[in-house]
């Protein structure tokens, strides 16, 4: 079994040869990141007009590297949400033609889905059930994960998602876009304890997090004194610091309140240095049950990438969950929605 996958929802084309058997054959990806960085974030339009440039080169790329023919698939696997919805529908309606004309199923796949499954890529795959920490700029979540397609929220962000206060907080340091990635370099030449900053939820049970009170305490450490290249350094250190032990302290929680002992973290924040290190020490030393572990996708499939789009694909292409010819693009898609693969 081998499938072909485009994504396309936001800032990033990006194409995928899966292979059953022999693994990832190819993934090429061209960011967007140029484009955008003058009007300080992603402009929808220009997003999905350089898609509409880039994903057929990207395919033909793809597939010379997989050294595979049209012939050698069977199925193409396309993101169909959520995300941009002009971004979502030229990988789909391009993803749709090409199985059409290759005579092949396609299938719709959820984003957050592949952000989940990433992992599954790595050489020791996270076991089922896990509890999964889904962080990317629009989503913060726990999750339990039961098995493909089995998801179930244990708790999100009542406001901002942790990339969008990583995001704002680096636009308030006048940082460029894309800002987590921005803020966490900065964030290396900060000193520790130099700056308090809220953890808002911390303190009170539950699994829900909050990050909108972030930019305001940002913004007024930013003004309370001159805004030396040292204290904006340590204000970047204070913030990453904020958003990561709330991040960790629920995951921690999460696992205790399920009793798993597997935690994947995953999505464009998963990338973060800081996050990965912090989480596997407190992982590592939780107590209570048996030892927990924790398992991230690699830093490049932790943004988004058309590998993971092929990892979900390939599963639901291969349980036989088949599509009709219709295009499918949605900028929302409850993942609670989705339906299992597998028993
Ligand atoms: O998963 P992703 O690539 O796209 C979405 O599906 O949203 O996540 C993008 C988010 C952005 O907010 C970006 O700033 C953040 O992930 N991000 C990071 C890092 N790399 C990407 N945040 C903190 N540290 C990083 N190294
Ligand atoms: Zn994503």
């Amino acid at each position: 079994m081998r499938v072909l996958a485009i994504e396309s929802s936001c800032d990033e084309s990006a194409v995928a040869v899966l292979d059953r058997q022999k693994g990832l054959l190819a993934h090429e990806l061209f960011s967007q990141i140029d484009l955008h960085r003058i009007f300080g974030g992603v402009v929808p339009e220009l997003a999905s007009r350089d898609h509409v440039r880039r994903l057929l080169p990207l395919v033909r790329t793809t597939l010379e590297k997989a050294k595979t023919r049209p012939a050698e698939l069977d199925g193409v696997a396309y993101t169909a949400g959520p995300g941009l919805i002009g971004a979502l529908l030229t990988g789909a309606a391009l993803a749709r033609s090409l199985a059409y004309a290759w005579r092949k199923p396609a299938i719709g796949v959820h984003h957050l889905e592949g952000h989940l499954l990433a992992p599954l890529l790595e050489r020791e795959p996270p076991p089922f059930p896990h509890v999964a920490l889904l962080v990317s700029g629009g989503h913060t979540q726990l999750i339990e994960v039961r098995g493909i397609g089995q998801y179930q929220t244990l708790g999100e962000t009542r406001d901002d998602a942790a990339g969008e206060a990583f995001d704002k907080a680096a636009k308030l340091l006048g940082l460029p876009y894309p800002g987590g990635p921005e803020l966490a370099k900065l964030a290396t030449g900060g000193k520790t304890g130099k700056i308090k900053l809220p953890r808002p939820m911390l303190d009170r049970p539950g699994l829900e997090f909050s990050f909108s009170g972030l930019k305001t305490a940002v913004l007024q450490a930013s003004r309370e004194q001159e805004l030396t290249p040292q204290r904006k350094a340590d204000i970047a250190f204070a913030a990453q610091e904020a958003i990561v032990e709330t991040l960790v302290a629920k995951s921690l929680r999460a696992l205790e309140q399920t009793g798993l002992d597997a935690l994947v973290v995953s999505g464009g924040v998963s990338a973060n240095r800081f996050l990965r290190d912090r989480m596997t020490e407190a992982v590592g030393r939780q107590g209570g049950h048996q030892r927990a572990r924790v398992f991230f996708p690699r830093v490049e499939f932790s943004t988004d990438n058309a590998a993971m789009i092929a990892v979900a694909g390939l599963a639901r292409i291969e349980a036989g969950q088949l599509e009709t010819l219709a295009i499918k693009a949605q900028a929302r898609w409850p993942l609670e929605s989705l339906s299992a693969v597998g028993p």
